[in-house]
This record gives C-alpha cells, structure tokens and sequence, in this order.
C-alpha cells in the first residue's frame, strides 16, 4: 500500500484509493500502537548518544561499526544546544517525544522508542559522491551496520521488540543533491540511479521484517539563504523537482512490489514551501536569512548581540544549510497527522 501526504485527504473524505488485495491484507499500521521509530539519514535526522561520534551520530562511525547489544541499549541520546544540527530537537524527537528534553534520554524510556542510526553529513553511497569525512557512514552503510548489529541486538536484546510495531523512517538526499548539483550528468538519470541504491538498502530493511516505511522527499533546497542571494540557484527548483520524482516512483513500485508493506512518502517539499511562503501562520518572520550567532552558547538571550532582530525561533533556517528547531516541531506535528491518518 502506497500512501501520499495529499492522498491521505482522499481517504479521509472517504473515497476509496487502496484497492483490497486479493492474497494478503497488509496489516493495519497504527501510530497510536507504535512501540519504537527506526530512522536512517544525515543531519537533519541524526541524534547525539553518549556512544556516538560527538557532532555526527547516535553510535559509532565508520572507523567504529561494530557494537554489541549492551552497547546499544546503555546508549542514551543528548539533548543540548550542540546535540543536533538544529540547536535543539529535530524532527524525530518531536514526533517520538524521544529525547526532546535536555540532558540524557534512554530510547528504553521513552514511550515511542527513537533509536536513531542517521549520520550528519550522510550521502545515500559512495558510488555516486564522495564522503564528507572518513569517519562518515553513508545510507547504505548505516543500514549494513544496523543489519550486522543494530537489528540482533533489538530483536534479541529488547524487552517487547517487534518489527509490526516499528516504523522505519528515512530522509537523505539533501547532502547527494548538493554535492552532485555541478555534475555534468544527465540528471534524472542521475537521481533515478541514487534512489536505485537507496531502495536496494530499503530492501534489506524489508528482508529483516519491517513492514511500514515513512520517506520524506526533499526540502526546497533552491530556497537556502545562500541560494536565495544568487540568480542561478544550486541545486535549482527543477533539480529538486526531478529528484523528488525519483523518490515518489520508487516509492510507488517498492509499495507495489510489496503489497503487505505500508509506504508512506512525506511531502516535505510541500509542507516546507507553505512555511516559507506563509511564514506568519507559523510564527515564523524570516525566511531569507540565518542568524549569524546561531551557534553561540547565549545565543537564546543575547541574540540581538549578533544582529539579530529576533530570536532563532522565529527564523526558518538555522544556518547555511539547517532549518531552526521550530521548524522542525512544526513539520513533525503534520508528520504525526499523516501517520494517524494512515
Ligand atoms: C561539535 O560542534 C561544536 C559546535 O557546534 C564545537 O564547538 C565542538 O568542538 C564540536 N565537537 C567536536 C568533537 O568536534
Ligand atoms: C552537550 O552534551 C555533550 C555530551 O554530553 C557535551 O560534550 C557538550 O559539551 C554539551 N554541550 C553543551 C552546549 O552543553
Ligand atoms: C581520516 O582523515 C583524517 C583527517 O583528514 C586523517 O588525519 C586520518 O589519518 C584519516 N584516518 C584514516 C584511518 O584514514
Ligand atoms: C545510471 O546507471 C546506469 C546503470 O548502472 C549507468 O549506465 C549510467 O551511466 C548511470 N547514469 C548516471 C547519470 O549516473
Ligand atoms: C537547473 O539545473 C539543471 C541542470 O544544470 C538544468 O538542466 C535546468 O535547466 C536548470 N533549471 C532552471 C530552472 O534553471
Ligand atoms: C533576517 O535575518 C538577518 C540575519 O540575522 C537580518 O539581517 C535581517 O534583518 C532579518 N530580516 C528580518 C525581516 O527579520
Ligand atoms: C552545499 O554545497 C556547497 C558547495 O557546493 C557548500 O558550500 C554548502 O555548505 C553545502 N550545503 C549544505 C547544506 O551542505
């Protein structure tokens, strides 16, 4: 069953767009019963654990994959201004309500587990862009790692574990789409290859037993504060465009390949564009540009210090790259009203 953000409307009103399977019902995915959300991606998913890569990860890096059960399960996520790449909770943490508040956080504790194996600065593989660091762990390898010891240690380790009351979360593309925006390639080529390895890895996922797939698309990219200031933005509208469409058809074919899988995609695209198009019904007054002292440890106070009219909360972007927290509060609250739609 393959499920859009706009679709689910349609369900609501009531007209019919799933059609019933004649083997098998794909079964019921309820968010209210959600036990534990499994998420994979760069920066703008990752979360600190005491076990990680300060800056980078929940648990380990590259130089650092393997880790036992124990290991994982002690693992605690940080929430301070450093423990993302937002300055406060992301948008997994919202919607899990998982290590939103400062301090430490068992996963264990948490009434909708985050176990959290995204990676800051990830791209999807190393076949198309090239590492951002030697310690990064791209997609693809996040996934092995979680298929090597991520996946035994819950399935073993964890009191009450089960993949039926797990959804795996998944946004990345943010960091290939950049990196790759001056390839002389022909790009929805480019872009269907990229999402080609990525649902190779998603097919890992389903041969563990996941069966329900939340994927956000693109953000709009050619709307950064730095590409707002050039003429030929880059990535530009028509390349965030082709790649989303990538996405979406993958997305399509995997759901149906897999008629006992629920798939969601996640028009991240739309939803971030309405912000930045009506920024006033989110609390939001500037969508140009980023506060200048954004990582400064007053920052929360003493934002006027660094030319800052007002505080980060009522900025869209967080920095070159990054959306504000709020943001990200914002759109995991409409994350939530799909997945209870679903
Ligand atoms: C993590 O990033 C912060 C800035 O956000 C920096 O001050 C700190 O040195 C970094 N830590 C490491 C280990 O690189
Ligand atoms: C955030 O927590 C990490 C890990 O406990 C710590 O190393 C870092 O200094 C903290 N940063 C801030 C700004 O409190
Ligand atoms: C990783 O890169 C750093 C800095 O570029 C370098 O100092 C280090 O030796 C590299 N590590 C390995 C194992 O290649
Ligand atoms: C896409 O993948 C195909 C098959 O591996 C390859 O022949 C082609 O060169 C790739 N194209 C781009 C633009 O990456
Ligand atoms: C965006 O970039 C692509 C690749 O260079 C190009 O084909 C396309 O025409 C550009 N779109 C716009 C609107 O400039
Ligand atoms: C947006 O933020 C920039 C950088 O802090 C600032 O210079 C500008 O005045 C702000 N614009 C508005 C409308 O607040
Ligand atoms: C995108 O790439 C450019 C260089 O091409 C870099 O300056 C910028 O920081 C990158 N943005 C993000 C979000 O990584």
């Amino acid at each position: 069953m393959f499920l859009l953000a706009t679709l689910i409307l349609a369900i609501a009103s009531g007209t019919p767009i799933v059609k019933a399977g004649p083997l098998s019902r794909p079964p019921k995915f309820e968010w209210s019963s959600t036990k534990a959300l499994i998420a994979f991606g760069d920066s703008y998913t990752y979360v600190q654990g005491t076990h990680g890569h300060q800056n980078f990860s929940f648990i380990g890096d590259q130089f650092d994959l393997a880790y036992d059960a124990k290991t994982l399960l002690s693992n605690k996520i940080v929430q301070n201004q450093t423990a993302t790449a937002e300055g406060g909770p992301n948008w997994v943490q919202y919607l899990t309500d998982c290590g939103v508040h400062k301090g430490l956080t068992s996963p264990q504790r948490c009434k909708k587990q985050l176990w959290d194996f995204a990676f800051a600065g990830a791209d999807i593989s190393t076949e198309y862009t090239p590492l951002h660091h030697n310690f990064t762990v791209s997609l693809v390898d996040q996934i092995n790692q979680f298929k090597q010891y991520g996946h035994p240690a819950l399935q073993r380790n964890l009191p009450g574990f089960r993949q039926d009351k797990t959804l795996i979360a998944l946004w990345i593309g943010i960091n290939d789409i950049n990196d790759s925006a001056k390839y002389s390639v022909d790009f929805p080529t480019f872009y269907k290859n990229l999402t080609d390895i990525l649902f190779e890895s998603v097919e890992t996922l389903y041969g563990l037993g996941y069966r329900s797939f939340l994927f956000m698309n693109l953000p709009p990219l050619d709307r950064t504060p730095g590409n707002q200031a050039k003429t030929s933005p880059s990535p530009n509208a028509t390349q965030v465009g082709w790649y989303n469409a990538a996405l979406a058809d993958h997305a399509a074919a995997f759901a149906e390949e897999h008629k006992e899988a629920q798939v969601m995609l996640f028009d991240a695209h739309a939803r971030l564009t309405a912000m930045l198009d009506e920024p006033h019904n989110y609390g939001i007054v500037n969508t140009t540009n980023f506060c200048a002292g954004y990582d400064q440890p007053d920052i929360s106070v003493e934002y006027e210090k660094y030319g800052c009219p007002t505080p980060l909360k009522r900025y869209f972007w967080f920095n070159s790259g990054h959306m504000t927290s709020h943001v990200h509060e914002v759109l995991a609250a409409e994350v939530e009203r799909l997945l209870l739609q679903a």
